[in-house]
């Protein structure tokens, strides 16, 4: 019978033959798939594994922490930090169309790797989270586009690498399960779907620090409240999204004029096709009149009540 234990010691085996003593490198970008990658090299080869964590600033409340936390204190994985928030931000400001600000965040994601991968000095091998759905799927669809953002064609011509790809047998949650036996955090492996793009996707529009900080903070109340509600593994997806409308409401005896956020949460085999989820209603007040009460300047919580389709699961 084949087990977890087997897949990992026959990796383990096949990448030390494979790299020998040359070094390699991984792009992280805070998501399940490279950070249980990165895992499964560290057990193989140990420090002849470099792994570049790109910050882009994009991510959840205290993500990209959490990530460091499990890889680099937890797991003594040899993973650097590089934080790029400055250079996406600066890349993204103005910028409303959700398709450039798609290409501008891939593109910047291969610059900011390029540059550190230069550093590292006899690098022979590349490693790409790459999962079997990845493999059968074309390479037609946005999820799919994103994941090119580690890949080889993105590279300079004079950095030639190998290739090692050692989830390409996987599908999602056997990957899960693997992170969870090579010692990765049960919330860390377990975590929902998360675009490469980030929080770019879910701020509509132009995106500034201030919608970043309201829908970072508004996503971590909604993730708190469905996790003590114990709906974590129910829902495929919960997320907030900020329109960037922006309506009245009075708090006190005042007016105010703030934003509007929109809780999305969704069931799905697959992401192809999805359900709204149906939230209890005491749920949904309790999160409401915390994210009203605690995030600053928002006045108004709506709910996302589209399936797919003909809504997509995130707003850009
Ligand atoms: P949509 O919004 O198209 O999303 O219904 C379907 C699933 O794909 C995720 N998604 C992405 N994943 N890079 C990714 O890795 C992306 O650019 C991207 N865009 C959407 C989305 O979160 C959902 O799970």
């Amino acid at each position: 019978n084949w087990t977890m234990d087997d897949f990992i010691k026959l990796s383990v085996d096949s990448i030390r033959e494979e790299v020998g003593d040359a070094n390699v490198i991984l792009g992280i970008s805070g998501g399940v798939d490279s950070s249980v990658t990165a895992t499964l090299l560290h057990k193989a080869i140990g420090s002849q594994l470099t792994a570049i964590f790109v910050d882009h600033g994009l991510l959840r409340k205290n993500e990209s922490d959490e990530v460091m936390a499990a890889l680099k204190e937890g797991l003594g994985v040899n993973i650097v930090r590089v934080d790029a928030k400055d250079r996406f931000m600066s890349k993204l400001a103005g910028v409303t169309d959700p398709e450039k600000k798609r290409k501008i965040i891939g593109n910047e994601f291969v610059q900011v790797f390029n540059d550190e991968a230069k550093k590292i000095k006899d690098a022979k091998f590349l490693v790409q989270g790459t999962l079997y759905t990845d493999v059968i799927e074309s390479g037609t669809d946005t999820a799919h586009t994103i994941k090119s953002h580690h890949n080889v064609g993105g590279l300079p011509e004079d950095m030639q690498f190998k290739l090692i790809e050692p989830l390409r047998q996987l599908f999602k949650d056997e990957v899960r399960v693997l992170g969870e036996k090579l010692g990765l955090p049960h919330d860390l492996v377990w975590r929902q779907p998360f675009p490469g793009p980030g929080l770019a996707i879910r701020v509509i529009g132009e995106i500034t620090e201030e919608k970043l900080r309201i829908v970072r903070d508004a996503d971590a109340i909604l993730r708190e409240e469905v996790k003590n509600a114990g709906l974590q593994e129910s829902i495929w997806q919960y997320f907030v999204a900020l329109p960037g409308m922006r309506s009245v409401g009075v708090m006190g005896d005042g007016r105010t004029y703030d934003y509007a956020v929109c809780i999305r949460a969704v069931t799905s085999i697959d992401g192809m096709t999805a359900d709204f989820a149906q939230i209890p209603w005491d749920v949904l007040q309790k999160i409401s009149v915390r994210i009203v009460n605690e995030v600053k300047q928002v006045n108004r919580v709506l709910y996302d009540v589209t399936s797919k389709p003909p809504a997509t699961i995130e707003y850009e």
